[in-house]
């Protein structure tokens, strides 16, 4: 699928990987809706975007580059207004990248006792089912478009983690929600596939994003150095270059790709 012109969203666009791939996607000449729970980051940013002189939006069209919208993954309303906006002002939709995400990390059984169910649940409801609830709503709209000359209507990247392959100790919660991403991916694919749309998901080993701002520059270098190769932290465009590559092949269907400098995460 050509970039180009298309009409995008990025869940957890205001900040690291979703910033990232909102940049890239603009840069390719994408129009993009920028989703996110922080409203106010996420606005800030599509006006960058918007005032960076990109194709998109250009001399000629009406629509803007970019727009931000305040929308929480895990709510139906909030995610379904985002859509509706982001095809009221790009005239269709027909590329979703997921970023949002949360972390946690609690012991299963810790010296305090058993792990509290309250943030597994919430960890879940946030990456697992906002994820699905931004699919199945994006999902819909694209449905409605015109297939494009490869007979397709639009991609999906989701967005995991290594976690759920080898997901560290109190890492239980985080790991089970990106394992259902995972686990997603290939029966979300068989399902849209009638619609002609193509689900992926990108399972990121240690990026440099303000998830890991507050870790001392220390702990950043050493998480780096754990990397077979390159022995550095990815970087947000490296993820932002794969999901755009995600929505050009149009053979990538129903796969999760791991972006991870071939890092296998140790128990600890
Ligand atoms: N940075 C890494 O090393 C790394 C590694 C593996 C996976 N990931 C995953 O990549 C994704 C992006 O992470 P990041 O590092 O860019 O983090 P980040 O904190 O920089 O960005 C996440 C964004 O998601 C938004 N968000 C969080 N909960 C939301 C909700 N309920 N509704 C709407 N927006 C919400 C936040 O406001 C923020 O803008 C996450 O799913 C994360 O789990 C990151």
């Amino acid at each position: 699928m050509r970039l180009d012109g298309v009409g995008a969203l990025v869940a957890g666009g205001a900040s690291g990987l979703g910033a990232a791939t909102a940049l890239a996607l603009v840069e390719r000449g994408a129009r993009v809706a920028v989703v996110d729970r922080d409203g106010e980051r996420a606005s800030e940013l599509a006006g960058q975007l918007g005032a960076g002189g990109s194709a998109a939006g250009g001399p000629g069209s009406a629509a803007p580059a970019a727009v931000g919208f305040e929308a929480d993954v895990t709510d139906p309303e909030q995610v379904e207004a985002a859509v509706r906006g982001a095809v009221d002002a790009f005239g269709e939709l027909r590329f979703l990248a997921s970023c949002a995400g949360i972390g946690w990390g609690e012991r299963t059984v810790g010296r305090e006792g058993p792990a509290a169910l309250e943030p597994f649940e919430t960890v879940v409801r946030v990456n697992l089912i906002g994820s699905f609830n931004v699919l199945r709503l994006a999902a819909a709209a694209m449905a409605a478009n015109e297939p494009d000359e490869g007979g397709e209507r639009g991609a999906v990247v989701m967005t995991a983690s290594v976690a759920a392959f080898d997901g560290q100790i109190g890492q239980a919660a985080y790991a089970a929600s990106k394992g259902g991403v995972v686990a997603l991916t290939l029966p979300a694919a068989r399902d849209l596939a009638r619609s002609g749309i193509r689900v992926c998901t990108i399972a990121p080993g240690v990026f440099d994003t303000p998830l890991l701002g507050g870790l001392p520059e220390q702990t950043r270098t050493a998480l780096g150095e754990q990397i077979p190769f390159p022995s550095r932290l990815g970087r947000p465009a490296e993820f932002a270059e794969l999901a755009c590559h995600i929505g050009e092949n149009e053979m990538l269907n129903g796969e999760t790709i791991r972006l991870d400098g071939a890092l296998r995460m140790p128990p600890r």
